[in-house]
Protein backbone atom coordinates (compact mmCIF):
# COMPACT_ATOMS: atom_id res chain seq x y z
CA UNK A 1 0.00 0.00 0.00
CA UNK A 2 1.11 3.57 -1.18
CA UNK A 3 -0.13 6.83 0.83
CA UNK A 4 -0.59 10.15 -1.25
CA UNK A 5 -0.95 13.22 0.94
CA UNK A 6 -2.75 16.03 -1.07
CA UNK A 7 -0.82 19.49 0.30
CA UNK A 8 -2.06 21.79 -2.96
CA UNK A 9 -4.92 24.41 -2.56
CA UNK A 10 -5.24 28.36 -1.61
CA UNK A 11 -6.21 27.56 1.84
CA UNK A 12 -8.44 30.83 1.14
CA UNK A 13 -10.81 30.39 4.20
CA UNK A 14 -7.53 31.24 6.30
CA UNK A 15 -6.38 34.25 5.14
CA UNK A 16 -4.05 36.28 5.65
CA UNK A 17 -1.89 33.49 7.55
CA UNK A 18 -1.80 31.24 4.10
CA UNK A 19 -1.14 34.51 2.20
CA UNK A 20 2.45 33.90 3.24
CA UNK A 21 2.36 30.28 4.44
CA UNK A 22 0.50 26.78 3.24
CA UNK A 23 -2.49 25.95 5.22
CA UNK A 24 -1.56 22.22 5.92
CA UNK A 25 1.78 23.81 7.53
CA UNK A 26 -0.05 26.06 10.30
CA UNK A 27 0.98 24.36 13.75
CA UNK A 28 -1.13 23.02 15.39
CA UNK A 29 0.09 22.22 19.33
CA UNK A 30 3.32 23.78 17.57
CA UNK A 31 3.32 20.94 14.66
CA UNK A 32 2.22 21.72 11.53
CA UNK A 33 -1.17 19.66 10.47
CA UNK A 34 0.35 17.85 7.71
CA UNK A 35 3.00 15.94 9.85
CA UNK A 36 -0.02 14.09 11.72
CA UNK A 37 -0.69 13.18 8.41
CA UNK A 38 2.48 11.78 7.15
CA UNK A 39 3.01 9.94 10.66
CA UNK A 40 -0.99 8.51 10.56
CA UNK A 41 0.37 6.95 7.12
CA UNK A 42 3.74 5.94 8.57
CA UNK A 43 2.21 4.21 11.88
CA UNK A 44 -0.37 2.03 9.46
CA UNK A 45 2.76 0.69 8.03
CA UNK A 46 3.16 2.51 4.66
CA UNK A 47 5.93 3.85 3.54
CA UNK A 48 6.14 5.25 0.80
CA UNK A 49 4.25 8.22 0.27
CA UNK A 50 3.10 10.75 -2.97
CA UNK A 51 2.84 14.51 -1.61
CA UNK A 52 0.75 16.50 -3.96
CA UNK A 53 2.13 20.19 -4.39
CA UNK A 54 0.88 23.39 -5.55
CA UNK A 55 1.68 26.77 -5.58
CA UNK A 56 3.29 26.19 -2.17
CA UNK A 57 5.43 23.57 -3.19
CA UNK A 58 8.98 25.04 -1.85
CA UNK A 59 7.75 25.26 1.54
CA UNK A 60 5.74 21.81 1.50
CA UNK A 61 9.58 20.67 0.46
CA UNK A 62 11.56 22.48 2.97
CA UNK A 63 9.30 20.94 5.76
CA UNK A 64 9.12 17.18 4.88
CA UNK A 65 12.54 17.13 2.50
CA UNK A 66 13.04 13.39 1.30
CA UNK A 67 10.62 12.28 4.05
CA UNK A 68 13.62 10.48 6.69
CA UNK A 69 13.00 12.48 9.32
CA UNK A 70 10.01 10.94 9.50
CA UNK A 71 10.92 7.85 8.41
CA UNK A 72 9.30 7.44 4.82
CA UNK A 73 10.03 8.18 1.33
CA UNK A 74 8.85 11.24 -0.33
CA UNK A 75 7.82 11.54 -3.51
CA UNK A 76 6.71 14.47 -4.46
CA UNK A 77 3.78 15.36 -7.17
CA UNK A 78 3.32 18.47 -8.93
CA UNK A 79 -0.26 20.19 -9.75
CA UNK A 80 0.12 23.15 -11.88
CA UNK A 81 -3.35 24.25 -10.61
CA UNK A 82 -5.74 22.91 -7.69
CA UNK A 83 -8.13 20.93 -10.05
CA UNK A 84 -9.88 18.78 -7.74
CA UNK A 85 -9.33 16.15 -5.29
CA UNK A 86 -9.59 13.42 -8.45
CA UNK A 87 -7.22 15.66 -10.40
CA UNK A 88 -4.90 15.25 -7.65
CA UNK A 89 -5.17 10.92 -8.37
CA UNK A 90 -5.09 11.31 -12.24
CA UNK A 91 -1.46 12.98 -12.16
CA UNK A 92 -0.30 10.44 -9.26
CA UNK A 93 -1.21 7.24 -11.57
CA UNK A 94 2.82 7.15 -12.44
CA UNK A 95 3.42 7.12 -8.74
CA UNK A 96 0.61 4.62 -7.62
CA UNK A 97 0.88 2.14 -10.57
CA UNK A 98 -1.04 -0.76 -9.65
CA UNK A 99 -1.26 -0.61 -5.63
CA UNK A 100 -3.77 0.14 -3.40
CA UNK A 101 -3.67 3.29 -1.52
CA UNK A 102 -4.80 5.55 1.43
CA UNK A 103 -5.34 9.34 -0.06
CA UNK A 104 -5.25 11.61 2.88
CA UNK A 105 -6.29 15.42 2.89
CA UNK A 106 -2.91 17.53 4.25
CA UNK A 107 -5.56 19.60 6.60
CA UNK A 108 -7.07 16.72 8.25
CA UNK A 109 -6.38 15.50 11.63
CA UNK A 110 -7.88 12.28 12.56
CA UNK A 111 -7.38 11.23 16.17
CA UNK A 112 -7.03 8.05 16.04
CA UNK A 113 -4.94 7.73 12.62
CA UNK A 114 -5.57 5.20 9.99
CA UNK A 115 -4.47 1.66 11.01
CA UNK A 116 -7.40 0.19 11.29
CA UNK A 117 -8.71 1.12 8.70
CA UNK A 118 -6.04 0.26 6.41
CA UNK A 119 -6.47 -3.05 8.38
CA UNK A 120 -10.12 -3.01 7.57
CA UNK A 121 -9.75 -2.42 4.09
CA UNK A 122 -6.75 -4.89 3.60
CA UNK A 123 -8.68 -7.32 5.18
CA UNK A 124 -12.37 -6.52 2.97
CA UNK A 125 -10.55 -5.20 0.35
CA UNK A 126 -13.27 -3.58 -1.34
CA UNK A 127 -12.29 -1.11 -4.10
CA UNK A 128 -13.17 1.86 -2.43
CA UNK A 129 -13.00 2.57 1.62
CA UNK A 130 -14.50 6.44 2.67
CA UNK A 131 -14.58 7.49 6.09
CA UNK A 132 -18.14 9.12 7.15
CA UNK A 133 -18.98 11.50 10.12
CA UNK A 134 -22.04 12.83 11.31
CA UNK A 135 -21.34 16.74 11.31
CA UNK A 136 -24.41 20.05 11.60
CA UNK A 137 -22.78 21.34 9.11
CA UNK A 138 -23.40 19.03 6.02
CA UNK A 139 -23.44 21.48 3.31
CA UNK A 140 -19.60 21.73 3.54
CA UNK A 141 -18.33 18.80 2.73
CA UNK A 142 -19.21 16.15 0.61
CA UNK A 143 -22.77 14.36 1.45
CA UNK A 144 -23.07 10.54 1.45
CA UNK A 145 -26.47 8.56 1.34
CA UNK A 146 -26.93 4.89 2.83
CA UNK A 147 -29.04 2.25 2.22
CA UNK A 148 -29.12 -0.98 4.71
CA UNK A 149 -26.07 0.18 5.40
CA UNK A 150 -24.72 -0.12 1.45
CA UNK A 151 -23.50 3.66 0.12
CA UNK A 152 -25.92 4.84 -2.83
CA UNK A 153 -25.32 8.24 -3.30
CA UNK A 154 -22.53 11.14 -2.75
CA UNK A 155 -23.02 14.54 -3.70
CA UNK A 156 -20.00 17.59 -2.96
CA UNK A 157 -21.36 20.41 -1.04
CA UNK A 158 -25.24 19.73 -1.86
CA UNK A 159 -27.30 22.72 -0.89
CA UNK A 160 -30.17 20.14 0.48
CA UNK A 161 -28.36 17.94 2.26
CA UNK A 162 -29.50 13.83 1.86
CA UNK A 163 -27.99 13.47 5.63
CA UNK A 164 -25.85 14.84 8.17
CA UNK A 165 -23.41 11.94 7.06
CA UNK A 166 -19.86 13.86 6.31
CA UNK A 167 -17.10 12.72 3.34
CA UNK A 168 -13.97 12.89 6.01
CA UNK A 169 -10.88 13.32 3.80
CA UNK A 170 -9.06 9.76 3.82
CA UNK A 171 -9.83 7.69 1.64
CA UNK A 172 -8.52 4.27 0.53
CA UNK A 173 -8.77 3.08 -3.44
CA UNK A 174 -7.62 0.26 -5.64
CA UNK A 175 -6.65 1.07 -9.16
CA UNK A 176 -9.80 0.82 -10.16
CA UNK A 177 -9.91 4.39 -9.19
CA UNK A 178 -8.02 5.46 -12.12
CA UNK A 179 -10.99 4.51 -14.25
CA UNK A 180 -13.30 6.78 -12.37
CA UNK A 181 -11.35 9.53 -12.52
CA UNK A 182 -10.56 9.55 -16.30
CA UNK A 183 -14.25 9.20 -17.11
CA UNK A 184 -15.79 11.90 -14.82
CA UNK A 185 -16.20 16.12 -15.94
CA UNK A 186 -15.63 18.84 -13.97
CA UNK A 187 -18.00 20.02 -11.27
CA UNK A 188 -19.34 23.82 -11.28
CA UNK A 189 -16.55 25.14 -9.25
CA UNK A 190 -14.10 23.72 -12.21
CA UNK A 191 -12.55 20.88 -10.31
CA UNK A 192 -12.99 16.89 -10.33
CA UNK A 193 -14.70 16.50 -7.95
CA UNK A 194 -13.22 13.12 -5.57
CA UNK A 195 -16.88 12.38 -4.56
CA UNK A 196 -17.89 12.50 -8.23
CA UNK A 197 -15.13 9.49 -8.83
CA UNK A 198 -16.54 7.62 -6.11
CA UNK A 199 -20.02 7.81 -7.50
CA UNK A 200 -18.78 6.34 -10.82
CA UNK A 201 -17.34 3.49 -8.61
CA UNK A 202 -20.46 3.33 -6.90
CA UNK A 203 -22.68 3.39 -10.50
CA UNK A 204 -20.19 1.18 -12.33
CA UNK A 205 -20.82 -1.86 -9.86
CA UNK A 206 -17.43 -0.97 -7.69
CA UNK A 207 -17.65 -1.73 -4.38
CA UNK A 208 -17.35 0.78 -2.06
CA UNK A 209 -17.40 0.73 1.71
CA UNK A 210 -18.21 3.12 4.38
CA UNK A 211 -16.62 3.60 7.74
CA UNK A 212 -18.60 5.38 10.27
CA UNK A 213 -15.76 7.62 12.53
CA UNK A 214 -16.65 7.34 15.96
CA UNK A 215 -13.96 9.41 16.83
CA UNK A 216 -12.56 12.99 16.35
CA UNK A 217 -12.04 14.59 13.37
CA UNK A 218 -11.35 17.85 11.92
CA UNK A 219 -10.61 19.78 8.86
CA UNK A 220 -8.67 22.39 9.84
CA UNK A 221 -9.66 24.68 6.47
CA UNK A 222 -11.15 27.73 9.31
CA UNK A 223 -10.11 29.56 12.48
CA UNK A 224 -12.27 28.07 14.13
CA UNK A 225 -11.83 24.83 13.34
CA UNK A 226 -8.03 25.09 13.58
CA UNK A 227 -8.88 26.17 17.15
CA UNK A 228 -10.99 22.97 17.96
CA UNK A 229 -8.09 21.12 16.23
CA UNK A 230 -5.61 22.93 18.85
CA UNK A 231 -7.58 22.06 21.62
CA UNK A 232 -8.41 18.41 20.98
CA UNK A 233 -4.25 17.85 20.54
CA UNK A 234 -3.15 19.78 23.60
CA UNK A 235 -6.12 18.25 25.55
CA UNK A 236 -3.50 14.76 24.85
CA UNK A 237 -0.49 15.73 25.14
CA UNK A 238 1.65 14.67 28.34
CA UNK A 239 2.74 17.12 30.91
CA UNK A 240 6.55 17.44 30.71
CA UNK A 241 8.61 20.69 31.65
CA UNK A 242 11.81 20.79 29.91
CA UNK A 243 12.48 24.44 29.84
CA UNK A 244 13.04 27.39 32.92
CA UNK A 245 10.00 28.13 35.29
CA UNK A 246 10.91 30.00 37.99
CA UNK A 247 9.97 29.09 41.92
CA UNK A 248 7.13 32.31 41.82
CA UNK A 249 5.90 31.19 38.63
CA UNK A 250 2.81 28.07 38.50
CA UNK A 251 2.21 25.97 36.03
CA UNK A 252 -1.01 23.94 36.02
CA UNK A 253 -2.65 21.19 34.88
CA UNK A 254 -1.42 19.44 31.37
CA UNK A 255 1.75 21.53 30.13
CA UNK A 256 4.61 21.16 28.06
CA UNK A 257 7.04 23.57 28.61
CA UNK A 258 10.26 22.95 25.85
CA UNK A 259 13.39 23.00 26.42
CA UNK A 260 15.43 27.21 26.07
CA UNK A 261 11.41 28.13 26.90
CA UNK A 262 11.44 30.52 30.11
CA UNK A 263 8.44 30.95 32.28
CA UNK A 264 9.18 34.35 34.83
CA UNK A 265 6.76 35.38 37.33
CA UNK A 266 3.20 33.33 35.28
CA UNK A 267 1.08 31.60 35.49
CA UNK A 268 1.05 29.06 32.90
CA UNK A 269 -2.98 26.56 33.50
CA UNK A 270 -2.57 23.82 30.74
CA UNK A 271 -3.83 22.43 28.08
CA UNK A 272 -0.78 24.37 26.51
CA UNK A 273 2.45 24.17 25.35
CA UNK A 274 5.09 26.38 25.27
CA UNK A 275 7.71 26.53 22.31
CA UNK A 276 11.52 26.45 22.48
CA UNK A 277 13.14 29.82 23.11
CA UNK A 278 9.71 31.40 24.12
CA UNK A 279 9.42 33.97 26.88
CA UNK A 280 6.29 33.98 29.22
CA UNK A 281 6.95 36.87 31.58
CA UNK A 282 4.22 38.80 34.23
CA UNK A 283 1.95 36.93 31.98
CA UNK A 284 -1.21 34.66 32.12
CA UNK A 285 -1.01 31.86 29.60
CA UNK A 286 -4.37 30.08 29.58
CA UNK A 287 -5.95 26.61 28.47
CA UNK A 288 -6.17 25.79 25.36
CA UNK A 289 -3.11 27.80 24.26
CA UNK A 290 -0.15 27.16 21.96
CA UNK A 291 2.74 29.30 22.03
CA UNK A 292 5.29 28.81 19.53
CA UNK A 293 9.32 28.92 19.10
CA UNK A 294 10.56 32.35 19.89
CA UNK A 295 7.14 33.97 21.06
CA UNK A 296 7.37 36.20 23.79
CA UNK A 297 4.19 37.21 25.92
CA UNK A 298 5.54 39.75 28.36
CA UNK A 299 2.69 41.47 30.78
CA UNK A 300 -0.23 39.88 28.49
CA UNK A 301 -2.91 37.06 29.41
CA UNK A 302 -3.67 35.03 26.38
CA UNK A 303 -5.64 32.07 25.90
CA UNK A 304 -7.40 29.60 24.06
CA UNK A 305 -5.15 30.79 20.79
CA UNK A 306 -2.43 29.84 18.49
CA UNK A 307 0.59 32.10 18.40
CA UNK A 308 3.08 31.65 16.06
CA UNK A 309 6.73 31.68 15.67
CA UNK A 310 8.55 35.08 16.39
CA UNK A 311 5.57 37.10 17.62
CA UNK A 312 5.89 39.47 20.44
CA UNK A 313 2.66 40.68 22.75
CA UNK A 314 3.74 43.37 25.18
CA UNK A 315 1.58 44.71 27.55
CA UNK A 316 -1.87 44.19 26.67
CA UNK A 317 -4.72 45.47 28.73
CA UNK A 318 -7.13 42.58 28.29
CA UNK A 319 -6.98 39.03 27.75
CA UNK A 320 -6.29 37.87 23.78
CA UNK A 321 -8.75 34.80 23.38
CA UNK A 322 -9.58 33.02 20.51
CA UNK A 323 -6.76 34.14 18.40
CA UNK A 324 -4.52 33.28 15.43
CA UNK A 325 -1.76 35.37 15.73
CA UNK A 326 0.74 35.08 12.94
CA UNK A 327 4.83 34.48 12.48
CA UNK A 328 6.47 37.82 13.54
CA UNK A 329 3.68 39.70 14.39
CA UNK A 330 3.45 42.76 17.24
CA UNK A 331 0.87 43.25 19.65
CA UNK A 332 1.08 45.77 22.09
CA UNK A 333 0.51 48.87 24.02
CA UNK A 334 2.21 51.72 22.25
CA UNK A 335 3.75 54.84 23.90
CA UNK A 336 3.78 57.09 21.40
CA UNK A 337 1.09 60.61 21.26
CA UNK A 338 -1.34 61.01 20.37
CA UNK A 339 -3.01 58.02 22.13
CA UNK A 340 -4.27 56.12 18.91
CA UNK A 341 -4.53 52.71 17.50
CA UNK A 342 -1.57 52.07 15.17
CA UNK A 343 -1.64 49.37 12.84
CA UNK A 344 -0.03 47.60 10.05
CA UNK A 345 -1.89 44.49 9.08
CA UNK A 346 -2.19 42.25 5.92
CA UNK A 347 -5.17 41.61 3.83
CA UNK A 348 -7.82 39.76 5.38
CA UNK A 349 -7.20 40.54 8.53
CA UNK A 350 -9.56 40.64 11.38
CA UNK A 351 -8.77 42.66 14.64
CA UNK A 352 -11.63 42.64 17.53
CA UNK A 353 -11.31 45.98 19.43
CA UNK A 354 -12.92 46.46 22.92
C1 LIG B 1 -12.95 18.22 0.49
C2 LIG B 1 -13.88 17.26 -0.24
C3 LIG B 1 -15.14 17.00 0.57
C4 LIG B 1 -14.74 16.48 1.95
C5 LIG B 1 -13.76 17.48 2.63
C6 LIG B 1 -13.21 16.88 3.93
O1 LIG B 1 -13.54 19.49 0.55
O2 LIG B 1 -14.20 17.80 -1.52
O3 LIG B 1 -15.95 16.04 -0.07
O4 LIG B 1 -15.91 16.32 2.73
O5 LIG B 1 -12.66 17.77 1.80
O6 LIG B 1 -12.29 17.71 4.54
P1 LIG B 1 -12.68 20.86 0.51
O7 LIG B 1 -12.04 20.97 1.87
O8 LIG B 1 -11.69 20.69 -0.57
O9 LIG B 1 -13.67 21.96 0.25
Amino acid sequence: MKGLILSGGKGTRLRPITFTSAKQLVPVANKPVLYYGIEAIRDAGIKDIGVVVGDTREEVKAALGDGSAFGVRVTYIEQEAPLGLAHAVLISEEFLGKDCFVMYLGDNLILGGVKELAKEFKRDKPNAQILLAKVPNPNQFGVAELEHGKVVRLVEKPEKPMSDLALVGVYMFDHNIFEAVKNIKPSARGELEITDAIQYLIDHGYKVHPHMVNGWWKDTGKLDDMLEANRMVLDSLEHRIDGHVDSISKVEFKVVIEKGAEVINSTVRGPAIIGPGARIVNSFIGPFTSIDKNVQVLGSEVEHSIILEGSVITEVDRRIEDSLIGRNVEVGKSPLKPTAYRFMLGDNSKVGLL
